[in-house]
């Protein structure tokens, strides 16, 4: 039960690989957001993610690898998802793929489907750490499921830092892009599907695949277009949230972007002054945990984000901050 974060030396990335033979859990960084790892071929480490996380055990895991080559030991590449790969990896970009008869993940990580989704994160502690385990690595985002994502080790500790289970969070300061990865899907004869926007923009995929990625289905969907993660209501913190705001009201806090802004909220953070997505991405988890923790009850009032390149999948991340809690 790791009550501060480990700095990221080569002595403390031997002992987190350690961890994770032994099948503990480790919490460490990517560039996209903190990931809470686990041994991808131990059923009971896998176990201990969702316990930990208090995940629906339904909803499946990005598996973490080294390379493309370690990827191809467990999954079956079509033609585009290598074209992607050699585009984008190492990266925000996590493919989903049919599951190899013999690999030894363990079938929670699937979550009754019969793919994995799989990435080489951009990031050379977790590079260093994924080699020290020497064996694949489930995690998803290192938060209490439901709650935002973590793009410090301090947001890690706040969330999981009770957890018995938890043996040691790597830190290695903040995540450069703060939005996780996106998730593209190949469903067998059909064109790739975007189940989540993330860290690389639809925009940039297409360009390299020469064509549109379709849309998933809402969650449930037939014809593999789902994804079981896409619950309507996450990344929620504690406090109403109100989006595409004009204007503000007195008694909300705001989360504004650009230059023009409202006045009169009773506490503002600013996503970019300048208006840049891709400061507004990595601002994007940390502010809303600030002003969630001054809000004392307030509403979250969030000014419009465009929609292009990473502006989707903030978008789609506020969307969900803002849902009905269930
Ligand atoms: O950036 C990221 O992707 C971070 C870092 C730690 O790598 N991880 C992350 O994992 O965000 P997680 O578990 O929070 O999100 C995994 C997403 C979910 O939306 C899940 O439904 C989808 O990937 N997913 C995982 N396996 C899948 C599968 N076999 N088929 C369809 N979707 C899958
Ligand atoms: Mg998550």
């Amino acid at each position: 039960m790791p009550a501060e974060p480990c700095s990221a030396t080569v002595e403390n990335i031997e002992r987190a690989g350690a961890f994770l033979q032994a099948g503990r859990l480790v919490a460490f960084p990517t560039e996209t957001v903190y990931g809470l790892g686990a041994d991808a071929t131990d059923d009971r480490a896998v176990a201990g993610i969702f316990e930990a996380k208090g995940r629906p055990s339904f909803n499946p895991l990005i598996v973490h690898v080294p390379d493309e080559t370690t990827a191809r030991l467990h999954v079956h590449f079509t033609p585009e998802a290598a074209k992607l790969a050699a585009a984008f990896w190492p990266g925000g970009l996590t493919l989903v793929l049919p599951r190899k008869k013999k690999t030894p993940i363990s079938l929670l990580v699937s979550a009754g489907l019969d793919t994995i989704a799989i990435r080489v994160p951009d990031h050379d502690i977790a590079l260093a750490m994924l080699r020290a385990a020497a064996r694949p690595i489930a995690a998803p985002s290192a938060n209490a499921s439901g709650k935002m994502s973590p793009t410090e080790a301090g947001h890690v500790i706040e969330s999981l830092g009770h957890s018995e289970l938890l043996a040691m969070v790597l830190d290695a300061g903040s995540c450069r892009i703060g939005l996780e990865s996106t998730v593209v899907g190949f469903p067998e004869g059909e064109t790739p599907v975007l189940l989540r926007p993330g860290a690389i923009s639809r925009e940039e995929i297409e360009l390299v695949l020469g064509r549109g990625l379709a849309d998933a289905e809402p969650a449930g969907g037939e014809a593999g277009r789902s994804s079981p993660g896409q619950l309507a209501s996450h990344y929620a913190p504690d406090v109403p949230v109100r989006l595409d705001a004009v204007n503000v009201h007195p008694d909300e806090v705001l989360l504004a972007f650009g230059y023009h802004i409202p006045e009169s909220a009773h506490a503002t953070l600013n996503l970019s002054p300048s208006g840049d997505l891709r400061e507004a991405a990595a601002n994007l988890f940390t502010m809303l945990r600030t002003l969630n923790a001054h809000a004392e009850g307030r509403t979250i009032a969030v000014m419009p984000i465009p929609h292009h390149g990473l502006g989707a999948a903030i978008n789609d991340r506020l969307k969900r901050a803002a849902a009905p809690r269930t």
